[in-house]
């Protein structure tokens, strides 16, 4: 099935078992809620995108984009896999480079970075910076100057194209806070090139995330390679990937049928390096996220609530965007469905809904659920909403399990508190 892991299996003992590992076992060991990380499934895609680009516009990169989910474990088989990483954040950066990532491979992004922030960038050397406003331009400069070190940008433009996916996730109509206005781009490109200390080696945008439809990426692109020939750029960036296929019926296009729209617009045109950023399309399928059932409640003629111990403070992305979710009885995969429920979680909001209305076995308290395609946007979206420690996060991988993120203590919770 497209939204589970590909090593996904029911065992003997109809339990869901994950890169060799057991479900239930997992929770025995690690407890719940737990992101589970399936390694061949973020190695298979890293795969498929160098292999996909390498046959239909060779001269690229790869940069995976750790807002997706951005732990240290995950980062290293990236780049293991020859991923270049795109950060959004001194912090992401910072999570980088202790990571041990080649700061040549680095893309910083930000549409407001700070003074410090740039001066990080700049002194480890971070492959390109890319600039959003004039102002960023000015902050850049002079951080350059001080430092008496060059910087390589790319101009972030606002593409003004239509994706359609959910509102909050769009980043490239005219309304955007993200890119410089297209009729603007002129005097961006000539206040970039009067810096002493700037290159200018390219264009980015990004038109939104989770989108279906090719034709955005189209227009992106031919825009894109039109400002490439127009100021003789060597480099073009079209930001993230393709969605994902959060439920079995979604159809998302497959990275090679994505790689061959875009290669197809941009080969043998201008001899560019082209560099792609995604995240979803590397680390969604590959995760999910294991619950423990604490109580299942009958509002009667209403609907039945399944109340698992975590919700929204791990997975935000249903109460901020609607998204839509499937899941699995872990412990009784391939037992019948008999009824609808509701999967709500256990933070003190009415929306803390995980699921709604899905059709799943019979269930009772103590039972494990999955939720699937939980690998981006949960972990790196996380909160401490009602005080409640973040899971912790295994990746499994032939029969074994490796713990990457320690589940926190109420004692990391409190760590910054002045008690007075
Ligand atoms: N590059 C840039 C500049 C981006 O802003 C993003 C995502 C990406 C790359 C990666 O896009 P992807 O391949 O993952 O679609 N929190 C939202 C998603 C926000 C995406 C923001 N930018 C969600 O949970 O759906």
């Amino acid at each position: 099935m497209r939204n589970l892991p590909d090593t996904a299996k029911i065992n003997k003992q109809n339990h869901l078992e994950i890169g060799g590992v057991d479900l239930v076992d997992l929770a025995k060991e690690y407890g719940t809620p737990l992101f589970v990380m399936d390694e061949a499934t973020i190695r298979s895609r890293c795969r498929k995108y160098i292999d996909s680009f390498r046959k239909y516009y060779p001269n690229s990169d790869i940069a995976f984009a750790c807002k997706a989910l951005c732990a240290a474990g995950v980062i290293k088989i990236v780049t293991d896999e020859g991923l270049c990483l795109d950060v959004s954040s001194g912090g992401e950066a910072y999570t980088a480079l202790k990571s041990g990532v080649d700061p040549k491979k680095i893309y910083f992004h930000g549409n407001n970075k700070s003074i410090d922030e740039l001066k990080m960038a700049v002194e480890a050397g971070f492959g390109r910076i890319m600039v959003d406003t004039s102002q960023e331009i000015k902050n850049l400069d002079a951080v350059t100057r001080e430092l008496g070190r060059r910087a390589e940008v790319m101009l972030r433009i606002n593409p003004g194209i239509e994706a359609h996916t959910h509102e909050y996730i769009k980043t490239g109509l005219i309304d955007s806070k993200f890119g410089v206005p297209r009729n603007e781009i002129d005097e961006a490109v000539r206040f970039i090139r009067a810096q002493k200390l700037i290159s200018l080696v390219g264009f980015h945008a990004h038109i939104g995330s989770q989108i279906f439809d090719t034709k955005p990426f189209v227009d992106e692109a031919k825009l894109l390679l039109e400002l490439t020939k127009r100021y003789g750029t060597k480099e073009i960036n079209l930001g993230g990937g393709p969605g994902i296929a959060y439920l079995s019926s979604d159809e998302p296009p497959d990275i090679e049928t994505y790689a061959k729209i875009v290669g197809d617009v941009l080969r043998d045109k201008t001899g560019a390096k082209l560099a792609l950023e995604p995240g979803r399309s590397i680390v969604g399928t590959a995760g999910v996220t294991l619950y423990t059932v604490g109580a299942v409640k009958d509002v009667p003629d209403v609907r039945k609530y399944v109340l698992v111990d975590g919700g929204m403070a791990d997975n935000p992305r249903p109460i901020l965007y609607k998204a839509v979710y499937d899941a699995k009885v872990a412990n009784k995969v391939n037992d019948k469905p008999v009824e609808k429920v509701t999967i709500g979680g256990r933070f003190c909001e009415s929306g803390d809904i995980l699921v709604r209305d899905i059709k799943l076995p019979e269930i009772e308290a103590g039972d494990l659920l999955a939720v699937l395609c939980t690998g981006a946007y949960s972990y790196s979206m996380s909160s401490n909403y009602n005080r409640v420690p973040r899971p912790a996060m295994v990746l499994v991988n032939n029969g074994a399990a490796t713990l990457i993120l320690k589940r926190e203590t109420y004692d990391d919770l409190i760590r910054n508190d002045i008690i007075l």
